[in-house]
């Protein structure tokens, strides 16, 4: 079955769900134009993965952890058929992507759920290079294994180097003892019972397993906390530490490194020691060339950087920032060099800190600087004891929408009146952080911080506003912008 194509407007999928703005949205994907398609497959599957001693029960897209990652060219029409072979319903979101919003994969907003043992046939044209990735939207699915990098090369590529290495930041619960993500989440208190479910399929949580331990392992409310779970692993490329993935280089080699932080519940500084690391992206989007010791993801962030690789072998190091535990890889340009332990904490971690706010836009991707028509205020509160996350006052509500018109810019402000961080995150636009800052699509929000982000609304549709930490979201912490 073939899911709505640019073709003529509003065609149903057979899945029966019709886009509320099926014209406009088959308008803007024409406007894009339809490149060389690009055809992939991906199984949604129970299976099971070592991450380095220890082995674990999960799901995952085939069988890699990561997932195998996607590579199109931007201007390239991806047709992605998603087989569900899962036990749930589930759905795939192309984080990152200014695509066509019925793609976007939002059960019960953008499309139905695709049911156990159904399939579904994404397919879009990808209009920006960059780094992004792909993960479910159902539920907290997105912290089993089901996540994979999706990489859009530029044609016209302006960077030089040698290689390119992929590094996806994870913490990890699933399988460990019989926990799952649903069963962590009960544990918070939160779940709305229903995001992107099936109300027939919903299933009641195992509390009796280990996810009790995790959940609140440090102290609740610490000031500043950027996540509520002590998770038992956390990985660099499926692995931990202890069997650390090992990438090759020659001394003096320029390396990009994408990395990606999937966690679901967990920001990480990232450093490679005995390097400096030159940021040239963010979010998929080039920013002015700044080097720096160590930078920070929030959850579902990306960072590019260029390396030159010294003689010898060093530590990439993700520390799980306010949790004290480290994940690992290594990079290795001597076979003589002895590894260092898995739990070396590279100087770099305590070097310079770049955070988005630092970072200026590259100068063809900044927005013309311009009044906003229009001001979106979003108060977040809650907190972890109640674990009852809202915006403006409201835990989320599919049938409400912040408007918008399209050709306006618009500007949201978010303001945090919590005590933990929130890394936000709007669907299918990237926004502009202030004074000529980076264009990104997921922002981090400290306590007690507000930030004020500035989009063109230019593509219609329906779209999610939300916390990317997924018990957060799942608890309440998103809502809906829509186009009128
Ligand atoms: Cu990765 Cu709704 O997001
Ligand atoms: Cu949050």
């Amino acid at each position: 079955r073939r899911a709505g194509n640019a073709g003529p407007a509003a065609a149903p999928t057979p899945e029966g769900y019709v886009s509320p703005h099926g014209e406009e949205v088959a308008a803007a994907e024409r406007k894009r134009g339809e490149g060389p398609v690009r055809e992939f497959r991906l199984t949604a599957t129970a299976t099971s993965f070592d991450l380095g001693g220890r082995t674990v029960k999960t799901w995952a897209y085939g069988d890699e952890l990561p997932g195998r990652p996607i590579r199109v060219t931007a201007g390239d029409t991806l047709a992605v058929r998603l087989a569900n072979h899962l036990p749930h319903s589930t759905t795939m979101h192309w984080h990152g992507i200014a695509l066509r919003n019925d793609m976007d994969g939002v059960p019960g907003v953008t499309q139905p759920p695709i049911k156990a043992g159904a399939s579904f046939d994404y397919r879009f044209t990808v209009p920006d290079p960059g780094t992004y990735w792909f993960h479910p939207h159902s539920g907290v699915q997105l912290d089993r294994g089901l996540y994979a990098p999706l990489i859009v090369d530029d044609p016209r590529e302006p960077l030089e180097y040698d290689l390119e290495w992929l590094v996806v930041l994870d913490d990890w619960v699933d399988g460990v003892d019989g926990s799952t993500p649903d069963a962590v989440l009960a544990e918070l208190g939160g779940g709305m019972a229903g995001h992107g479910d099936d109300p027939e399929e919903h299933h009641e949580p195992d509390r009796s397993g280990p996810s009790r331990r995790l959940v609140g392992a440090r102290s609740r409310l610490l000031e500043g906390d950027p996540g509520d779970v002590d998770y038992p692993y956390y990985l660099v490329n499926g692995r931990t530490p202890e069997d650390p993935r090992t990438f090759r280089a020659k001394p003096g080699d320029r390396i990009r490194i994408r990395i990606i932080n999937a966690g679901g519940d967990t920001a990480f500084r990232v450093a490679l020691g005995g390097h400096t690391m030159t940021v040239t992206h963010t979010d998929g989007f080039p920013v002015e060339h700044t080097d720096t010791d160590t930078l920070l993801l929030g959850m579902a962030e990306r960072y590019d950087v260029l390396v030159t690789a010294e003689d010898g072998v060093f530590p990439l190091t993700a520390l799980a920032e306010g949790k004290g535990h480290t994940a690992q890889a290594l990079l290795r340009t001597s076979d003589s060099a002895t590894a260092p332990r898995p739990t070396v904490r590279p100087k770099e971690l305590d070097g310079r800190l770049i955070t988005a706010d630092r970072l200026k836009a590259a100068e063809d991707v900044r927005l013309r600087p311009r009044d906003p028509d229009r001001t979106i205020r979003l108060r977040i509160t809650g907190s972890m004891k109640r674990y009852d996350w809202a915006i403006n006052g409201k835990p989320y509500d599919p049938a409400q929408r912040y408007p918008v018109r399209q050709g306006e810019r618009v500007r949201l402000s978010f303001i945090n009146g919590t005590d933990m961080w929130h890394p936000m995150h709007l669907h299918g636009h990237t926004f502009q952080l202030p004074d000529g800052g980076p264009r990104k699509d997921t922002t981090i929000l400290l306590p007690h911080h507000k930030v004020n982000v500035d989009f063109d609304a230019e593509n219609p549709g329906l779209w999610m506003i939300h916390c990317h930490n997924v018990y957060h979201s799942e608890s309440g912490l998103m809502t809906i912008l829509g186009y009128r």
